[in-house]
């Protein structure tokens, strides 16, 4: 019999979402006809912009013709779509990311997975706690820990606590770790970093060598001004810092897939004789290796949603997401919850009543109410005693549920 990863097995029995799913669906057994409003996952429920459509449509009709067919697309994307990304994302923020240090891709969630690849199997990693749970996972199965204890942490992982005293961000280790996982705008805290803050993170990359990975996927939710959209806005994260953006929960593509990856040229890990190597170079072999391209058509849908039509598009979905969660930050106040984020972000991270676990107001919610969120605990040890809402619902739905919430006395 073949020999399994024995890594995997630590896995066994975590993940979050089928542990919801088991309990809503007892409560659906057992109340049939409930009307559930899930809150819980963070799905997009908007449909595509029309110049997005427009555009992909175009790009089908131009692969049924002799002179517009299209096989296989570039390993690192057409550049029609790395310049137009360079462009709006970078470029007119006094960013400096060429358009070639840009690797489309099928999605943030494959490559925050995937990334740690390129890194040694010994690699220090930091995460934050709570946090979005690829992160851990992907490193889990790689060998990087050890196993989880009872409250699902992993011994060897450096977990960064993202607490109300730190804004419910992560502050930067006192032990030294090689790569440090971060995610602003959060999730599933729902809080953007500062300026202050990445200043914080850069400069203590830079004294101690490490590689930041900054997952930026709700960039687009940021809404005060003065807060950085990219770590490259940051002085000196060129040496640092990788990034990984998405138009999944911009552009309303979590069906269509796709995202990209911001390499750096100027950024180096070092071999086992302590040379240096560049990272540039190890991910541009990786994915010409790994990965075959995304599908024209979607990359000619995501270069349309940066036209200033689908800008404009996008922004409205955007505004849309946004709306949701001031009207649930508004009603979870005024049943007396205490909440976080929801600003700069489509989450809402709340606190639960006093002596009530994060598990515990899970089933009240759902039991009293037919709401669905997420149990803290889920994120993180650290997550323990909050719940995420998540703001990715029609408005009806949303307003129902702020009815109900405002009916539960807390
Ligand atoms: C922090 C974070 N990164 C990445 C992703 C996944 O993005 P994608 O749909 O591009 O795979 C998500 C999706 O929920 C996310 O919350």
């Amino acid at each position: 019999m073949a020999r399994i990863n024995d890594h995997y097995l630590k896995l066994a029995g975590g993940y979050l979402f089928p542990e919801v799913g088991r309990r809503v669906e007892a409560f659906r057994v057992a109340h049939p006809d409930a009307d559930l409003i899930r809150l819980g996952i963070g799905d997009v429920v908007l449909p595509l912009p029309r110049s997005v459509r427009d555009a992909m449509h175009r790009a089908i009709d131009e692969m049924g013709t002799e002179e517009g067919f299209r096989g296989y697309a570039p390993d690192q994307g057409y550049p029609f779509l790395q310049q137009a990304i360079a462009r709006v994302e970078y470029g007119s923020r006094g960013v400096e990311i060429a358009p070639d240090e840009i690797f489309i891709s099928d999605g943030s969630k494959c490559d925050s997975a995937n990334i740690q690849e390129i890194f040694s199997p010994e690699a220090r990693i930091a995460v934050p706690d709570p946090t979005y749970p690829v992160y851990v996972d992907s490193n889990v199965m790689a060998g990087r820990s050890g196993p989880a204890d009872a409250n699902g942490s992993y011994a060897g992982l450096v977990y960064l606590p993202c607490t109300e005293a730190t804004g419910f961000l992560p502050e930067p280790p006192d032990e030294p770790v090689d790569l440090v996982y971060l995610c602003s705008p959060n999730n599933p805290t729902g809080s953007a970093a500062s300026r202050e803050q990445l200043e914080r993170w850069v400069a203590w990359a830079n004294r101690n060598q490490a590689i930041l990975l900054y997952d930026a996927a709700y960039a687009s939710y940021i809404t005060q001004a003065g807060l950085p959209h990219s770590i490259f806005e940051i002085e000196g994260a060129r040496r640092v810092a990788i990034e990984f953006r998405s138009l999944s929960k911009s552009a309303g593509f979590t069906g269509l897939r796709l995202a990209w990856v911001a390499v750096p040229r100027e950024l180096e890990g070092r071999d086992a004789s302590g040379a240096a190597v560049s990272i540039f170079d190890l991910w541009k072999r990786r994915h010409a290796t790994k990965f075959n391209g995304v599908a024209y058509p979607v990359q000619a849908g995501a270069a349309a949603a940066y036209t200033p039509e689908g800008q404009a598009e996008v922004r409205e979905l955007v505004d849309y997401y946004l709306a949701n969660a001031r009207a649930l930050l508004e009603g979870l106040g005024s049943a007396g919850l205490r909440t976080f984020g929801g600003i700069n972000a489509p989450y809402v991270w709340l606190e639960t009543p006093a002596g009530t676990g994060s598990w515990e107001f899970f089933d009240r919610l759902l039991e009293e109410s037919s709401l669905v969120g997420t149990p803290g605990a889920g994120f993180g040890p650290a997550g323990e005693g909050y719940f995420r809402l998540s703001a990715f619902s029609k408005r009806d739905r949303i307003d129902e549920a702020v009815g109900r919430i405002e009916k539960l006395r807390f």
